[in-house]
């Protein structure tokens, strides 16, 4: 039997490089080894984005292209919709009394978003428990791991957290997980901000043409000290460097060229053109798959709804397992 994995996105826009790197990359290697499910986290975006509904379906459908562009499988990773599975509601509710609000509270990548979302006291009742409705995505699949970011660790502590509580008062029903690292790290923004995301305006969009890209590229941030070709220049914090070792194949050419920015005499527009390129070599494809994939809109929703009704039978099983602990209906 196959470990079973799951994670999640909110569809709050289309996917980027940093996603790529972060969790797309991962999710390709791990598709066939373990068995995944990936998640649209439709309702969990509302959380902070209640009147929006219309964007959260949009961004559903390019995120579902974005997926499918990459190479995520339908036959091999279950891709489902978050707001289509009824028992994780179910779940969630009965969670809440198992969480105090002191609890949620200190969440550290909660407490984070609320200060970036300036919410304060104003933060909805929805948001704050975010946090416990994600336990319920993660424990009512039997999660083994949660191939997540660093950023997420919190969440699933959260969900081992509940799951000992909930076995120790109705019984040995949930799985404790485990968040697996990506292998490929992380990826910082355009202007050097440790965080790629399209509020920051400094991402690289799966979907952008190779002008947008070229373009974007050519405002990266580099060494500020970097003036003529002749200066020397610094490769570390250098963005330009820090994507060619993400995404450039010829690590011993990048290595040659860092030593040459280091002595003097590389420029940082030459650096450039080759970033451009190597985005280009694995951007082309994905681009040209995702518009194909995106003409028919019906077909993609279609095999969101079909991975949705196969999360259900899996997510009725284990609901089925925690009424009965849980002496209910
Ligand atoms: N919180 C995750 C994010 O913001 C998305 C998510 C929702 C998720 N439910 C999940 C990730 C369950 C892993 C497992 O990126």
């Amino acid at each position: 039997m196959k470990k079973i994995a799951l994670t999640g996105d909110r569809p709050t826009g289309k996917l980027h490089l940093g996603h790529y790197i972060g969790s797309l990359k991962n999710r390709l290697e791990l598709q066939g080894k373990y068995e995944q499910y990936v998640m649209i986290a439709d309702t969990e975006a509302l959380t902070h984005n209640a009147e929006r509904v219309k964007d959260v379906r949009e961004n559903t459908f390019e995120v579902m292209c974005d997926y499918l562009a990459v190479g995520i499988d339908p036959k091999k990773t279950t891709i489902f919709l978050r707001s289509g599975i009824p028992q994780l509601f179910e779940l969630t509710s009965y969670f809440l009394n198992l969480v105090t609000l002191s609890r949620a509270e200190q969440n550290p990548t909660i407490k984070n978003e609320m200060k970036e979302k300036g919410f304060a006291r104003n933060v909805p009742l929805g948001f704050l428990v975010y946090p416990v409705s994600q336990s319920a995505d993660i424990l009512l699949f039997k999660s083994d791991v949660v191939p997540v970011g660093e950023d997420q660790y919190p969440m699933v502590e959260q969900a081992n957290e509940i799951a000992e509580k909930f076995n120790r008062l109705y019984g040995p029903v949930l799985k404790r997980a485990k968040p697996l690292p990506s292998a490929h790290g992380r990826l910082s923004g355009l202007d050097g901000n440790a965080k790629m995301s399209k509020s920051l305006g400094n991402a690289i969009f799966l979907s952008d043409s190779a002008e947008e890209v070229k373009r974007k590229v050519m405002t990266m941030y580099t060494d500020p000290g970097h003036i003529h070709v002749p200066d020397k220049g610094r490769v570390k914090g250098n963005v330009v460097f820090e994507y060619l070792d993400a995404f450039d194949p010829d690590t011993k050419e990048v290595a040659k060229l860092k030593a040459q920015y280091q002595k003097g005499g590389l420029g940082d527009v030459a650096l450039k053109k080759r970033l451009v390129d190597v985005l280009e070599e694995l951007l082309l494809p994905i681009r040209r798959r995702r518009a194909e994939i995106a003409k028919d809109r019906n077909a993609v929703m279609g095999l969101l709804e079909k991975g949705t009704k196969k999360a259900g039978v899996a997510a009725e099983k284990t609901m089925s397992e925690v009424r009965k602990a849980m002496h209910l209906l």
